[in-house]
């Protein structure tokens, strides 16, 4: 067992010279002085030492560990592989400790717009725009709505001034229709049109009560395609083509029956959606459509017997819930940053 021991540091002190970098001299600590090195190998056999050798074999073993962890701490020190294994090594890809970096970036609500916009874009629709503070004609009286109708009730609108009052703003938009009417007008004044083919985005105000569905102020985008000879088949076949380029292939569509005043024939238009995330899709109308009214074209200088067209309307954030899969419209608005880092 002294043999051994003398072996042992005789050997351990002459390799660990021999040790020269930071691998080399763990290997040595693992193979001498480590839990599973020679020296506590040597361990077990303490007990075959007869009795009264036990003490001097015992203090010859401290000598020879306290030997060799000096030499090793001293040759670490020597070699600079100590200040390389004490520290510990970097990991670049780890977030830096204080992460001030909060990158904004387009609400949803905006890029929804501009995604809606490039769609309809390659399907040659131009974008127009007009004011969100109205007056009765373009909101109401040119959109063929009656001055008796309920959608004109001032419980449903935001007036802004004496609602008998005829010229001048009156009122924030309740609809993106208006713009079907100016880009109407606009074109004739200037003899550029039609065919007009446009789509407008932008924000309307209704005094609605908010709730998951429902905001006092939101946008819509507006659709016009005026031509000869356009059907509602052409109404049907873009709005399927859209729901596939926005939704994905398999999008599915539905047009149900409707009213308003502005088109004749009238439809709902419903799309297959999931507004939960794991919840199976339902029917979610997303907005109206139809034929232009002869009346509206008539209203603006369009010949009603040469033109016809359809016209649409959707609600964006009802789109961007869909697409999202968000459930409450007022997470639109709320403009809390956990919720507009996720989207
Ligand atoms: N303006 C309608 C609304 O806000 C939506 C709408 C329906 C627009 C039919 C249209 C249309 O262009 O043809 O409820």
């Amino acid at each position: 067992m002294l043999d051994d021991l003398d072996t042992i540091q005789r050997e351990g002190l002459a390799e660990l010279q021999a040790a020269g970098d930071a691998d080399a001299l763990e290997a040595w600590r693992i193979a001498y002085i480590g839990p599973k090195g020679k020296l506590r190998a040597l361990m077990p056999r303490m007990k075959e030492v007869p009795r009264e050798q036990k003490a001097a074999v015992g203090q010859r073993l401290n000598e020879v560990k306290g030997a060799l962890e000096s030499a090793f701490e001293e040759h670490k020190g020597a070699t600079g592989a100590g200040a390389e294994a004490a520290t510990p090594a970097v990991d670049m890809t780890e977030p830096g400790l204080i992460d001030t970096r909060h990158l904004g970036r387009r609400h949803i609500v905006s890029r929804v717009r501009a995604e809606l916009v490039e769609v309809f874009a390659r399907m040659g629709f131009d974008v127009a725009q007009g004011p969100e503070l109205e007056d009765d004609e373009h909101n109401f009286v040119k959109l063929n709505i009656p001055p008796a109708h309920p959608a004109r009730d001032p419980i449903d609108n935001f007036y802004v001034d004496d609602p008998k009052e005829v010229d001048g703003p009156r009122m924030l938009r309740s609809q993106t229709s208006t713009v079907q009417i100016r880009t109407m007008e606009r074109i004739v004044a200037e003899g550029s049109g039609p065919p007009i083919k446009i789509v407008s985005p932008g924000r309307v105000y209704r005094p609605d009560t908010v709730d998951a569905t429902h905001s006092f102020m939101f946008h819509q985008i507006e659709g016009l395609y005026i031509d000869r000879g356009v059907t509602m088949a052409d109404l049907k076949t873009t709005l399927l083509q859209f729901a596939r380029a926005y939704f994905g292939e398999d999008a599915q569509i539905r047009l149900r029956p409707s009213f308003f005043p502005f088109t004749e024939p009238s439809a709902e238009f419903d799309m297959m959606i999931a507004l939960k995330p794991g919840e199976p899709p339902r029917w979610i109308e997303l907005g109206g459509c139809g034929m232009v009214d002869p009346n509206v074209l008539q209203a603006c200088g369009v010949d009603p017997e040469e033109w016809t067209g359809f016209a649409f309307g959707f609600g964006i954030e009802r789109i961007a819930m869909g697409k999202y899969a968000i459930p409450d419209i007022r997470m639109l608005f709320e403009n809390d940053v956990r919720f507009l880092e996720r989207v």
